[in-house]
């Protein structure tokens, strides 16, 4: 990454990366390996606290510690992400992941899905022991309209806001809009002297993408499916398969496979956006859900990919190889430097003199 000019943004400088690349939080999919190589790429990685106990989070943690070669005492340059609907229904084992978290000193937190995410901004703030220094946990939200915008802006006071329009992979707003609409609507809301940086995710798989992101304002890009296909990603070389295999036209919102595998309970609005197989057609022709799980399961233990679970963005289509993360992020960076300077150079063009 030394050699490559950095891109620098509000985000870059907040976080103190970089480029404004960030894998996001994703539940059963973003370990310790995957947020350590997307940092050590020079971007910003996320682990994820899922539905997991806080043992393997802290081993996870300390796995991404050991692979970015942090002392006990520094800072962890990853963040952890939360579902917030899970902290709601385990209160007890919410504290435990947060104390976890909180005193492995990694630099930030990711809250989303919650019917009311603000409960938790509150608690972090309330409970990090670097609370009030230059170091304390930034918190990041992840936002899928504009009413939550507003709270996360003016209520929570966010540290960062991640803006995730419909093409995202993994749960989003059923009824949700694209990235090129709502990203543009929450950016009015912001000051510009003094707002925190937003954060555009959805459906994006290339550096041109990143740049153009950039243009219409964003600070940063969150990227997800591109990361499921990294060595270093929780995700099985048969879901990865799935995805290297998928069209985009395959990627479909569905409840599906929250009631295959009985993940129930996630905020009103919210599904979740994974290809379509059979496990999606049976659920929409009405099967009945003990014959849907039974078939489902089968699939997990034969490696079926017409009925596992493969969460993936609209971007999926353009997705051809499996890469490390790393690569991943300074292939993104080399590809969105070189879109900038291109679309700059119109404006050269546009002032040489005609002949
Ligand atoms: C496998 C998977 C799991 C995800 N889990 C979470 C999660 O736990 N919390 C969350 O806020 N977002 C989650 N997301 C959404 C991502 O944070 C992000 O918004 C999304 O991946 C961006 O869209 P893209 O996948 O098209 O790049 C998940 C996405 C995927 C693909």
């Amino acid at each position: 990454m030394d050699q490559i000019t950095p891109i620098e943004t509000q985000f870059t400088q907040l976080l103190g990366v970089k480029t404004p690349i960030v894998s996001g939080a994703m539940a059963g999919a973003s370990g310790g390996a995957l947020a350590a190589a997307v940092t050590l790429g020079g971007g910003f990685g996320f682990l994820s606290a899922g539905y997991d106990a806080p043992e393997t989070l802290k081993k996870e943690i300390n796995l991404t510690r050991d692979l970015l070669h942090t002392e006990e005492q520094d800072t962890v340059h990853v963040g952890v992400g939360f579902l917030c609907w899970q902290l709601d229904k385990f209160p007890s084992k919410a504290e435990e992941l947060l104390s976890v978290t909180l005193a492995s000193r990694v630099q930030a937190v990711w809250l989303a899905f919650g019917e009311d995410v603000g409960v938790w901004v509150k608690y972090v703030r309330e409970h990090d022991p670097r609370a009030g220094s230059a170091d304390a946990v930034k918190i990041f939200v992840q936002i899928t309209n504009v009413a939550e915008a507003q709270l996360a802006l003016k209520e929570w006071k966010a540290d960062v806001i991640v803006v995730q329009g419909v093409e995202a992979g993994g749960h989003g707003l059923a009824a949700g809009l694209p990235l090129l609409t709502l990203f543009p609507l929450v950016a009015s809301l912001v000051p510009e002297s003094n707002g925190p940086p937003l954060l555009a995710a959805g459906g994006v798989a290339t550096g041109s993408q990143v740049a153009a992101l950039l243009a219409l304002g964003a600070s940063g890009v969150v990227l997800g499916t591109r990361f499921l296909l990294s060595p270093e990603s929780l995700y099985t070389d048969t879901q990865r398969r799935a995805l290297l295999d998928a069209e985009s036209t395959l990627s479909v919102r569905t409840m599906a496979f929250d009631y295959a595998r009985n993940t129930l309970g996630w905020p009103k609005g919210i599904d979740g956006r994974g290809l379509r197989n059979a496990t999606v057609d049976d659920y929409e022709r009405g099967e009945d859900i003990t014959i849907i799980r039974e078939k489902f399961e089968q699939g997990i233990r034969e490696g079926d990919q017409n009925r596992i679970l493969v969460w993936g963005g609209s971007g999926v289509g353009l997705m051809s190889q499996v890469k490390p993360a790393k690569e991943i992020v300074q292939e993104l960076h080399a590809a969105c430097s070189h879109r900038i300077k291109h679309t700059a150079g119109l404006l050269d063009l546009a002032e040489k003199p005609k002949l």
